[in-house]
């Protein structure tokens, strides 16, 4: 299911990011705080479980989070939202995946993974700024799907159709957020009018 997330902050920040003036350090900054004001809802209905505690007053039942929370940025791009959300849930563990797309086939390929142990029983949320053919998250879900996630969550901030489209199809489990649906890809991939690329934007290496 696609759950957009919006938000004048939101929307105030994303501008600023799709202008091509934008420098490395607004890029980095506002991409950063876009993924932590997106935080508050992507955990909106995250799990609790009971717990008795102890106030100063008197004892009660409450209640606290009842799974682990890991993130999986998709390198490189999604680094860039890692901090905006664990300055919300600051005990989230980072997992990593590398996939770069072919600039030909457009078709993803994997170059490093690293995940903490306990994906199986966690809420994984994988980030990513662009959901463009869709390849790369795709291929991320499957491939931590393999290693025993059950409960995955897809967070770009913006998306095409074509990539949401694949995802529902290819992953119908799995919860899509994004803050911005644009319109198409165009002939190279890239997503239109988007924000051009995301990596090479956020690390100034192009
Ligand atoms: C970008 C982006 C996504 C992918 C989206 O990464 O960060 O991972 O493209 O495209 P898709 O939905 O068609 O797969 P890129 O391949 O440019 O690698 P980079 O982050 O290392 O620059
Ligand atoms: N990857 C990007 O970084 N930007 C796009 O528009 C599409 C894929």
């Amino acid at each position: 299911m696609l759950h957009l997330v919006q938000h004048p902050l939101i929307t105030h920040k994303l501008t600023q990011i799709r202008k091509k003036d934008t420098g490395t350090k607004d890029f980095r900054e506002a991409l950063d705080e876009i993924a932590g004001l997106m935080a508050y809802e992507i955990s909106r209905d995250l799990p609790l479980r009971e717990v008795e505690i102890e106030t100063p007053i008197a004892e009660c039942t409450t209640h606290e989070m009842a799974k682990n929370i890991v993130l999986v940025p998709i390198l490189r791009a999604g680094l860039g939202m890692v901090d905006g959300i664990t300055n919300l849930i600051p005990t989230a563990k980072v997992g990593h995946v590398g996939m770069y797309r072919d600039h030909e086939s457009l078709e993803p390929q994997e170059y490093y993974a690293k995940l903490p142990l306990c994906i199986t029983d966690a809420v994984v949320m994988v980030l990513d700024p662009m959901l463009a053919t869709g390849g790369s998250a795709s291929a991320t879900i499957t491939y931590l799907k393999e290693q025993g996630a059950t409960l995955i969550r897809l967070v770009c901030i913006v998306g095409a159709p074509e990539g949401v489209k694949r995802i529902e199809e290819a992953h119908p489990d799995v919860d899509i957020y994004l803050s911005a649906l644009d319109d198409k890809l165009n002939e190279k991939g890239y997503i239109v009018p988007g924000l051009g690329d995301a990596g090479d934007r956020l690390f100034g290496t192009r």
